[in-house]
């Protein structure tokens, strides 16, 4: 079956895509002809590529926006390129793909380097050579060279694979309808106000067969949240304080403040963390504040309540239901990278003495997930039904049971009480995140491989009396 991929990548965009793409030949041409780095969407304002050159260093930025370059530094933004999990997954993929992938992930995680075309040189020993700037993912100068979203709406289609127009140089567009700065050009870009600007890149298709593989901007526009005009930049360039106020009360938080050492005061400014559930390269990378804020975002999202009766008893057949409830994230739960991430739950029900009578969740001494956990996820089959990580393999989904926006899911568990059982039953119920499984990450990092943090996301307990 590889192989048969591998064949068919293999024969080049020109050939491979014709048959697999719903779009008609021609129309097919037209999309590769439209984006200079296909099969990444990206663009610039003249078509062509532009020199890394042309944009400015995170660096210089911050020497009047230092508050935020703060933030920055640090988020899964600036770790976009530098992220060893990337890195390996992404080699792995150009290796088996005959480097179709180079581009398309290059796109949303460095923009630079691919509108540069320099992830396509390689050093001496063969190995990706790109500048320094474009080192730093998704970088200051990428967000706000951002002139347009260019999607077209008449097909139906949405941002998606780095739909942006890129306008290198002197103008940084922005929030504000009356920025002065005495450092560059400043304009008003509403698009930047909006989770269409997000949705560029947090809506992966398969280039080929058009399969939507990260769907967090569709889960957020089929939300509450969307209805209430709560977009992303509420919740993820605010204090997880303030998106846990902004998730219960449907309205936005202001915090005032400056946007430059020596700007204005503004009735409101948002913070540039954009931390989401990643707590383990922060950490691996030595992020530990961004580690730290991601574990409370994620024990901001979810409820956990244990519905048993008040009373069993012995050698009685009796049911506990556990639910969770998606209380705070503006998309399902998990989003994103739905095929990999790990949301579970680990139910423990024992007798005063901490005698197991039901044990689900636990893990093995690989630190894999017991087989018959409930896990809140979305098995990515191939096109053959074998179960894959691999995004470019990713045809379609087994299942879904990621839980929606202020949805739930409630899980029910049976046992018999045993006939020797004394005072009453105990239960815990325990939500656990980690992002990837061990497995994954062991594959890909290789002997670097860390055991993976898991974070507790929320836990509930509760007891039955027998008699
Ligand atoms: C349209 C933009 C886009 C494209 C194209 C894209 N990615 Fe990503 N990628 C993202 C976003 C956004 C995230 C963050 C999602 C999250 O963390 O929940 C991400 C996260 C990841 C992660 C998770 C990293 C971690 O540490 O958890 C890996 C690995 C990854 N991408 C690999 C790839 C590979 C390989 C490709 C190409 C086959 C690719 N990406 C194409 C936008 C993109
Ligand atoms: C010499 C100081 C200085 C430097 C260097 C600087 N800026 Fe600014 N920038 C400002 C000031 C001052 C403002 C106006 C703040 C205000 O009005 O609240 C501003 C405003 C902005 C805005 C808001 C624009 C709008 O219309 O909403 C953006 C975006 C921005 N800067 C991005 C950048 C980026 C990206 C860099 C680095 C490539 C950078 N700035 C470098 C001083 C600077
Ligand atoms: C992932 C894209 C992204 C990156 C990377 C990014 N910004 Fe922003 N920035 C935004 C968005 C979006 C807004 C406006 C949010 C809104 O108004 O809803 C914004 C707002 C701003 C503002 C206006 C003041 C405020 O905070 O509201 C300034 C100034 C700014 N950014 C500078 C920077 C600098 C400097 C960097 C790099 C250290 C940077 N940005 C990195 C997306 C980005
Ligand atoms: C140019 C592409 C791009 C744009 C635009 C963009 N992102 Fe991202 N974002 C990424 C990539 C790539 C990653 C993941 C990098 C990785 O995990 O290796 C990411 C990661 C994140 C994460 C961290 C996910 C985690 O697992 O912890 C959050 C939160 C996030 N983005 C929110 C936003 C929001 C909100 C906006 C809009 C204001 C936005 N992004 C705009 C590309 C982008
Ligand atoms: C009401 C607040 C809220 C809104 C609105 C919201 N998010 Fe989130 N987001 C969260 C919370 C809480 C988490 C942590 C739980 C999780 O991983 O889903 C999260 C996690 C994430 C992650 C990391 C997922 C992972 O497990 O790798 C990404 C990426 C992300 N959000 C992007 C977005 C984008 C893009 C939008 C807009 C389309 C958005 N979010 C809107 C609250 C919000």
């Amino acid at each position: 079956m590889k192989r048969i991929l591998a064949l068919i990548l293999g024969l080049g965009l020109g050939i491979g895509l014709i048959g697999v793409l719903p779009l008609s030949a021609d129309e097919d041409k037209d999309e590769r002809e439209k984006y200079p780095f296909y099969p990444s969407l990206l663009n610039t304002t003249s078509g062509k590529p532009v020199k890394s050159g042309e944009f400015e260093s995170p660096e210089v930025c911050r020497e009047c926006h230092a508050e935020i370059y703060d933030q920055w530094k640090g988020s899964m933004h600036s770790n976009a390129w530098n992220d060893p999990v990337f890195q390996a997954l992404w080699r792995l993929g150009n290796k088996e793909t005959g480097g179709l992938t180079e581009k398309l992930c290059a796109g949303c995680h460095t923009a630079i380097g691919t509108i540069s075309e320099e992830i396509l040189q390689k050093d001496e020993k063969g190995d990706y050579k790109i500048s320094e700037i474009a080192k730093h993912g998704v970088q200051c100068d990428v967000c706000h060279s951002v002139k347009a979203a260019t999607y077209k709406d008449a097909k139906g289609l949405e941002p998606h694979n780095a739909t942006l127009l890129i306008d290198p140089g002197d103008v940084k567009y922005g929030p504000f309808k009356d920025a002065k700065s005495p450092h560059h050009e400043t304009s008003y870009s509403e698009l930047h106000t909006k989770a269409e600007f997000c949705a560029n890149c947090h809506h992966v298709f398969h280039p080929l067969s058009g399969f939507p593989i990260e769907r967090t901007y569709d889960e957020w526009k089929n939300s509450v949240y969307q209805q209430n005009g709560i977009v992303c930049q509420d919740c993820h360039m605010a204090t997880v304080e303030d998106a846990m106020e902004v998730a219960r009360t449907l309205k936005k938080v202001l915090r005032p403040g400056k946007a430059a050492n020596e700007g204005p005061e503004r009735s409101h400014i948002y913070s540039h963390y954009f931390v989401g559930g990643n707590v383990t390269i922060p950490a691996l990378l030595g992020y530990n504040k961004h580690a730290d804020m991601a574990k409370k975002r994620l024990q901001s999202a979810a409820k956990v309540e244990i519905i048993a009766p008040a009373e069993m008893k012995t050698g009685q057949l009796g049911t506990v239901k556990v639910k969770i409830t998606n209380v705070g994230a503006g998309h399902n739960l998990p989003t994103s990278l739905t095929e990999v991430r790990q949301m579970w739950l680990e139910v423990l029900i024992c007798d005063k003495d901490g005698n197991k009578i039901l044990h689900t969740g636990w893990l093995d001494k690989d630190h894999n997930i017991e087989p018959e956990a409930t896990i809140y996820n979305t098995p990515g089959v191939d096109k053959d039904g074998h179960q894959t990580v691999k995004p470019w393999e990713v045809a379609r989904f087994e299942y879904d049971n990621t839980i929606r926006p202020k949805g739930s899911a409630t899980e029910v568990y049976s046992f018999v009480v045993p006939s020797t059982q004394k005072g009453p039953i105990q239960i815990k119920a325990t939500l656990c995140y980690r992002s990837y499984p061990q497995a994954v990450a062991n594959l890909l990092l290789g002997k670097d491989a860390p055991v993976l943090p898991i974070v507790d996301m929320a836990a509930a307990s509760g007891s039955i009396k027998v008699n």
